[in-house]
């Protein structure tokens, strides 16, 4: 079989208190004692200056535009960009904390037309695999419950939910990796899950990185 000649680049999606960050770690963990090279990265990313605009919205220290925040969200991925495909043709795993379908999700629940939201993240380095932590909003909610940022309300979670299910379907339609994790189950048990589905990826990509939605 030919060497793979790049490493893969998994998305962990879901709503607020899906457990997303708890897995991400778990998952680098797992990686890192198999000697997989890895690297994981969280968006947003506040570090950045357009991060530390990002950051203050999300505080509510400041106000912006509807448009203007989804663009910096885009942004702030975009300014990620170069950095993620040199790490997978460099042989490093990457594992994203939230990306282009939380834009989407968020944004569009606020009434912003679908497909305008998608343009910008139209050809950023497509996901080898996305994996979806499905959880009842009023789960998450009960588990040690949201903090102070916006969007952090169950109601917003229910119409986020609802659009994250939309694109899901889609991407399975275009015969993209989809996989939805119930991650109302146990931390372990969410863990197990996830493991199966990115073990088989690991050693395997051999097709040049994919561009999202191009
Ligand atoms: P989150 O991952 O929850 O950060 P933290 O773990 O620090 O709480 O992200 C913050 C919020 O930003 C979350 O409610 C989802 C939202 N968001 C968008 O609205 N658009 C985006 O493009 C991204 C990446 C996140
Ligand atoms: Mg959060």
């Amino acid at each position: 079989m030919a060497k793979p000649n790049r490493s893969a680049f998994i998305v962990i999606e879901g709503l607020d208190r899906s457990g997303k960050s708890t897995q991400a770690q778990i998952l680098h963990e797992r990686l890192t004692n198999a000697k997989t090279p890895v690297e994981l990265i969280k968006f947003p990313d506040r570090t950045t200056a357009i991060g530390k605009m990002i950051d203050s919205y999300l505080r509510s220290e400041s106000e912006l535009d509807d448009r203007a925040i989804h663009l910096l969200f885009t942004a702030n991925r975009w300014e990620l960009a170069s950095h993620i495909t040199t790490l997978l043709a460099s042989g490093t795993t990457v594992i994203a904390d939230r990306y282009a379908f939380s834009g989407i999700a968020f944004s569009a629940r606020k009434g912003l037309p679908y497909e305008w939201c998608r343009g910008p993240d139209v050809g950023l380095p497509a996901p080898d695999l996305t994996l979806f932590l499905n959880i009842e909003p009023a789960v998450a909610r009960a588990r040690g419950g949201y903090g102070e940022e916006r969007y952090e309300r169950e109601e917003v979670q229910r119409g986020v939910r609802e659009l994250f299910e939309k694109i899901g379907r889609e991407m399975q339609t275009e015969g993209s990796s989809w996989v939805q994790v119930d991650a109302g189950k146990g931390k372990d048990e969410v863990a197990e899950d996830i493991w199966g589905a990115v073990e088989p990826l690991i050693g395997s990509c051999d097709s040049p990185i994919g561009r999202l939605w191009d």
